[in-house]
């Protein structure tokens, strides 16, 4: 039986597709170490340089923070909700002038939920077409009908709707505000217009823009005054605040609802007291401080042709993408190679992540190299 699982290895390996865990010696705000290497990492979500911080841990412990404990030992629902998990939430809802917020233990936790749960049989949902994995996952999970319209599409996503919006029930849009793997913007205003003509309900992934977006690092609906228009907003503390789990942030009756019916919150076990904690350390003492870097950091990633930190470099096929990798790590930048299925055949790219902690020259040098190799 197991000649079947090496057959498909062999294949994704001959096709440049098969993926190995690297193991890093050592990562800092702006540097990753590996293979005896000190590398630039282009390839970080810890956009605004929050994890991996020595002087932020040490200020998250001496400011109490050592007094939470690793370990929840159960879910939210059983006995694994202390009084930090609904500081947190609060502390959210506050922020986002939002009635609720319900956490979750991961971005990917929240959109399987989401979007298993929101839409049942009867229902429908329209999703962007390159929507995040964890998004995909959840639809796939539900027994509604889903559609997926061309990427930021807005034309297509009305025919849609048009078309099929009569025959459901309940229906939902979804989208990434900032999109993982090309870095560019969902249109939200005409999301929004779109989903009040139509009556849906409207959710939305700022997975990468929570943190980065927005006067506060709200995300984009704060920069664009529409926060109050989306029924449900997700982010995650994974990326941008540098520690770990997410949140849905909306209408009272959604969250209520997701508590009670969105599996991959109700069937698993917490996240530990003291990453809560951690997350809402960074949201209330350092997030504040970094309106400045954030901007100069969005300002590069324009002067690169993106509309967000995130810029892609399209290179085509997987083993081109490959060996550009390589190129760059023999002149000291550590990027990955992002490969079907996360991105459209034919599309294998370099993701370039931005940090805080990334200039000007050093982005260029890398892209040049990357598009000589190319
Ligand atoms: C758009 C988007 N949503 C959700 C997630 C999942 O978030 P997390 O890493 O917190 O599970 C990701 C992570 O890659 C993402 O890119």
């Amino acid at each position: 039986m197991l000649e079947d699982y090496n057959e498909i290895l062999e294949d994704l390996k001959k096709h440049s597709h098969f993926r190995n865990i690297k193991n890093f010696e050592n990562k800092d705000e702006k540097y990753i170490y590996f293979n005896g290497k000190k590398l630039i990492n282009l390839s970080s979500n810890n956009y605004l340089g929050l994890a991996d911080n020595k002087r932020i841990t040490e200020a998250f412990f001496n400011s109490g923070g050592d007094k939470y404990s690793f370990g929840s030992a159960s879910a939210r629902l059983l006995t694994g909700t202390l009084p930090v998990y609904k500081e947190l939430e609060k502390l959210i809802s506050r922020l986002f002038k939002t009635d609720k917020t319900l956490l979750f233990n991961s971005g990917y936790h929240a959109n399987v939920g989401i979007n298993s749960s929101l839409a049942s049989g009867g229902d429908v949902i329209f999703s962007d077409k390159l929507n995040h994995a964890s998004i995909i996952d959840g639809m796939q999970l539900s027994k509604a009908k889903f559609f997926r319209y061309r990427h930021n599409d807005m034309e297509n996503l009305e025919n849609f709707l048009i078309k099929e919006r009569k025959n459901f029930k309940n229906a939902i849009i979804v989208s990434e505000s900032v999109f993982s793997m090309d870095g560019d913007i969902a249109d939200l205003r005409k999301l929004v217009e779109l989903k009040q003509k139509y009556n849906c309900i409207l959710v939305l992934d700022e997975a990468h823009a929570f943190g980065v977006f927005g006067k506060t690092g709200l995300g984009v609906c704060e920069n664009l005054e529409i926060t109050d228009k989306v029924d449900l907003i997700v982010g995650t503390f994974g990326k941008a605040i540098g520690s770990m789990g997410a949140f849905a942030t909306g209408k009272k009756e959604l969250i209520e609802y997701l508590i009670n019916k969105a599996r991959s919150f109700i069937f698993s076990t917490a996240l530990p007291p003291v990453n809560i904690a951690f997350s809402k350390f960074i949201i209330e003492n350092e997030l504040p401080k970094t309106y400045d870097k954030r901007m100069r950091m969005l300002e590069l990633g324009r002067k690169a042709g993106s509309e967000s930190h995130i810029i892609p470099v399209v290179i085509g096929g997987n083993k081109e993408t490959v060996d550009t990798c390589e190129v760059l790590f023999h002149n000291g930048y550590f990027t990955l190679p992002i490969r079907p299925p996360t991105v459209p055949e034919r599309t294998s790219r370099l993701r370039i992540s931005l940090t805080t902690e990334i200039n000007e020259k050093e982005l260029f040098d890398a892209i040049s190299l990357a598009k000589q190799t190319k």
